[in-house]
């Protein structure tokens, strides 16, 4: 993984800083590991856990909102905080800079009441120093990060742990809030009821697969007999994940290949697919930058501009108002659902599913070494509608579902958490938990965390799920079957 952001020179405290009240990170996770010695864990993976003794803790405590810098340092400057043998000066010059992240320094808290410093406006902040470009990191960047800067993932989880967690990586293990199943099979079990899989399709292609969690799922859901002489394509830009992707879509009990291509230029010929899943991949494709006077004038600056431009003609998108300038528009899954429509067979089918808007521009989204777009779902399904597709719309919490209240462990705090028993060389999946299900994994490690708090599963501050799509798509003309319902003995019949 890459560090969050190059690694900043510590603050100096002089001036105007030491006039700057101090608020700790709400919600921090610390572990109580010795009587003396209490761990933090910095937002960058690459330093070190802070550890602290009782000098530092009572100078973290301090950090209330209420305290300035210049007061803090007065009284903890030269005093050791932790067995490692830094003083506060030391820690108070850096626990404010983006890769600590430990605290906040400001005249005002970062948004809110002066008591409710809010953790996800702090990560905002760090979020915006992620990438050296403010908004747009130019429309071949994601192309390049999957195809040129991901290396071989080694057969473990970090890239998805520390990178891009999807909502279907935190639930690759069996969950409670899936009714103890994993994502994929629950997954499969929705379409299924729908009647995707009778008759089973006979060519299934699923795109960016990521570590193949989703497929070992979706197979795992089926029996034997509905899957034998199925042939499942796994299609990803990123080399370096095809073979796990291979291994366990095997290990699912498919007949698995995979081919490196592109979503937005579909590597087989016309109505040849009978499914193809598509799980959090659209906000990685192409997105481009239109000005205002090209979308006014319908004539753009590129090739690329012009594809785009022909799309919102073609497909009349509807634009507003009130344009901003300039706007970001995802022309890469505007291809991608143009290749579907070619791709697939008459009755063939579609499940696609990302983070996305309604309304507005899609607006960037930092991660770590790249940046995703939002989907613009009103734009996506004019043109859905505009080919020809039969489509639904609903959230992915509905989609699987979900049980809106179910409670599971801040993200923040699994990461947290997992940093620490990587310390301690002890086994821990990022993933959803709920309470029982931490208690569980951590057993006598748990009494010693503090700070484990826990978000409704529907609360937006916990992985914003329902802000996670799903389009469910049906190229018309296959055969029309016959449907029945059994009741009390008998067979009621409609045709679709
Ligand atoms: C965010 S990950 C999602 C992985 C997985 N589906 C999941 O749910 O965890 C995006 C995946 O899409 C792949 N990808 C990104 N852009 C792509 C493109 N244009 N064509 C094909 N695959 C792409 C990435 O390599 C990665 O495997």
């Amino acid at each position: 993984m890459k560090s969050v952001a190059p690694l900043p020179e510590p603050l100096p405290l002089t001036g105007d800083t030491l006039h700057l009240f101090a608020w700790r990170v709400p919600d921090l996770v610390t572990y109580h590991h010795r009587r003396d010695e209490v761990w933090v864990a910095p937002l960058d993976d690459h330093l070190p856990i802070i550890r602290l003794n009782q000098t530092g803790i009572a100078m973290l405590s301090a950090m209330n909102g209420h305290t300035t810098v210049g007061a803090l340092l007065e009284q903890y400057g030269t005093k050791v905080c932790g067995p490692d043998g830094q003083l506060g000066r030391w820690h108070l010059e850096r626990w404010a800079t983006p890769n600590y992240s430990l605290c906040f320094y400001g005249s005002a808290p970062p948004g809110g009441h002066r008591h409710s410093a809010r953790w996800d406006l702090l990560l905002q902040r760090v979020r915006d120093r992620w990438s050296g470009q403010h908004e747009f990191e130019g429309e071949d960047h994601l192309d390049h990060f999957h195809r040129y800067e991901l290396g071989d993932p080694h057969e473990d989880d970090r890239h998805f742990d520390l990178i891009e967690t999807t909502v279907s990586h935190l639930f690759r293990e069996p969950s409670e809030v899936l009714g103890g199943l994993t994502y994929g099979r629950l997954l499969m079990r929705q379409l299924r009821r729908l009647g995707w899989f009778s008759p089973k399709p006979s060519m299934i292609l699923e795109i960016g697969g990521g570590l193949g969690y989703v497929a070992q799922g979706l197979g795992q859901e089926l029996l034997p007999f509905e899957k034998r002489s199925v042939r499942y394509i796994s299609l990803d830009l990123t080399r370096a994940f095809l073979h796990l992707q291979i291994s366990r879509a095997a290990e699912g009990g498919w007949i698995a290949v995979g081919t490196r291509a592109d979503a937005e230029a579909l590597p087989f010929t016309d109505q040849s697919i009978d499914l193809v899943i598509d799980n959090e991949n659209m906000a990685d494709m192409t997105p481009v930058l239109l000005s205002r006077e090209e979308l006014a004038s319908g004539k753009g600056n590129t090739p690329q501009h012009q594809e785009a431009l022909d799309w919102i003609r073609r497909a009349r998108i509807p634009l507003g108002s009130d344009l901003p300038d300039p706007v970001i528009f995802n022309l890469g899954p505007i291809r991608f659902v143009a290749e579907l429509w070619r791709v697939l067979k008459p009755g063939g089918r579609a499940f696609l599913s990302e983070f996305g808007i309604d309304r507005g521009w899609p607006h960037p989204v930092r991660l770590p070494g790249h940046t995703e777009y939002e989907v613009q779902y009103t734009h996506l399904r004019q043109v859905i509608r505009w080919l020809g597709f039969q489509e639904q719309y609903l959230s992915l919490p509905q989609f699987l579902a979900i049980k809106p209240d179910t409670k599971v462990l801040c993200t923040g705090a699994v990461y947290t958490i997992r940093r620490f028993c990587e310390m301690l060389n002890k086994p821990f999946t990022v993933k959803a938990y709920t309470e029982p299900e931490l208690r569980q994994a951590l057993g006598d490690m748990l009494p010693k965390l503090q700070g484990c708090h826990y978000h409704a599963v529907a609360d937006p501050a916990w992985f914003n799920l329902f802000d996670f799509k799903v389009l469910l798509l049906e190229k018309p003309g296959g055969l029309s079957k016959p449907r029945f319902t059994d009741a009390k003995g008998y067979r009621w019949y409609s045709h679709q």
